[in-house]
C-alpha cells in the first residue's frame, strides 16, 4: 500500500513537472516574439552601428559581421568596443570588422560620419521604440525637475518622430528609416540605476533571466529591419517582433514630427530645411 502511495505520488509529481517545464517553454518561445528569417546576404556592403560595444546593438554588429558585411562600430568607449570587436571577429570569422571613436556631441557630427562610411543609395536604418510627450517648451527639464523616466520617454517618442520625418524628407532618394520596439530584454540598460540599489540587483535578476528576451531575441527585428528585402515601401513604419505594427497616436503626429526636426537641426547648427 505505502509503495502503491509512492508511485503514484511520483506520477503526480512528474506530471506537475513537465505541466511547469512545459509551460515554461511555451512562456519563453512567446517572450522571444519574432525572429528574422532573412538569409541576406551582405558581403560588399559596410554596416554602420552606433551602442554597439553591448546589449542590442553588438548582437546586431555579430548578425551583420556573420553575413558577411564589413561592420563599422561607431562607439564612445573604445576599451569596451575593442572587447566587443574581438570578441564578434572571433565567433564569426570575420575580421573586418572596425571600429571609429564616435563623440555624439552633435547630430551634426554623426551625420558626417555616416556620410563617411555609407553610400547615399544604401539604405539609412534607424532603430527605435514607444510614446510619450515632446515637450517643446523645456525639452532639457530645465524648468521642471528632472524625471528619468519622463526624459526616457520623450527620448523614445523623439526617435519615432525623427524616423518618420526622415523617411518623409528622404522619399524617393533610396534612403529609408525605419523606427521599432525590440522587447524587453536583458542588456545592460538600466544599469546606471542598478549601480545604486545592489540588493535589487540581485532581487531582480532571476525574473529578468526567466521573463527577459535575450539581447540576441531583443535584436532581431532591427536585423529584419536592416536586411528583408522588399521593405523599402515600409519606409517611416513602425515595427515590431519582426512585423509592421501600429505606434501610438502621439508617434503618428506629423506636425510634431516636423517640428522636432526643425528645433533638433536648429540646436545643432544646421539648415532645417535640409
Ligand atoms: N533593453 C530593453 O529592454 C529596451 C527596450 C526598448 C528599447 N530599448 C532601446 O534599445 C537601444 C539599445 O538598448 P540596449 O538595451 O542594448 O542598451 P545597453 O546594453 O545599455 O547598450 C546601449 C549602448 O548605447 C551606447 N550609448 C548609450 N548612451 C549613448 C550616448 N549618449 N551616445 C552614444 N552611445 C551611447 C552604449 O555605449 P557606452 O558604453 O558608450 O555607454 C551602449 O553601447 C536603446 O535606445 C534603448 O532605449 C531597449
Amino acid at each position: 500500500m505505502r509503495d502503491q502511495v509512492t508511485s503514484s505520488d511520483r506520477v503526480n509529481y512528474g506530471a506537475v513537472i513537465a505541466l511547469v517545464a512545459i509551460s515554461f517553454m511555451l512562456l519563453r518561445k512567446w517572450i522571444a516574439g519574432g525572429v528574422c528569417k532573412s538569409r541576406a546576404c551582405l558581403d560588399g556592403k559596410t554596416v554602420v552601428i552606433t551602442g554597439a560595444n553591448t546589449g542590442i546593438g553588438m548582437e546586431t554588429a555579430k548578425d551583420m559581421a556573420r553575413r558577411g558585411a564589413r561592420v563599422v562600430m561607431a562607439c564612445r568607449d573604445l576599451t569596451r568596443a575593442e572587447n566587443a570587436a574581438e570578441y564578434i571577429r572571433r565567433s564569426t570569422g570575420n575580421g573586418n570588422v572596425v571600429i571609429r571613436h564616435l563623440n555624439l556631441a552633435s547630430l551634426y557630427s554623426v551625420q558626417e560620419f555616416v556620410k563617411e562610411f555609407i553610400a547615399t543609395e544604401e539604405r539609412l536604418d534607424i532603430l527605435i521604440n514607444n510614446a510619450g510627450k515632446i515637450e517643446f517648451d523645456d525639452l532639457f527639464f530645465d524648468k521642471r525637475p528632472y524625471s528619468p523616466l519622463l526624459s526616457y520617454k520623450q527620448s523614445k517618442l523623439a526617435n519615432v518622430l525623427f524616423s518618420r520625418e526622415l523617411a518623409r524628407r528622404m522619399k524617393g532618394t533610396g534612403v529609408s528609416s525605419y523606427c521599432l520596439h525590440p522587447g524587453v530584454i536583458r542588456t545592460e540598460l538600466i544599469r546606471h540605476i542598478l549601480v545604486r540599489f545592489p540588493v535589487l540587483k540581485i532581487i531582480l535578476s532571476l525574473p529578468c533571466i526567466l521573463l527577459m528576451k535575450t539581447p540576441w531575441q531583443g535584436a532581431q527585428t532591427s536585423i529584419y529591419c536592416a536586411v528583408t528585402e522588399g521593405l523599402e515601401s515600409k519606409s517611416g513604419c513602425y515595427f515590431s517582433d519582426c512585423a509592421e505594427k501600429d505606434p501610438a497616436p502621439e508617434g503618428k503626429d506629423d506636425e510634431v514630427a516636423r517640428r522636432l526636426w526643425e528645433e533638433s537641426a536648429g540646436l545643432v547648427g544646421l539648415n532645417p530645411r535640409r
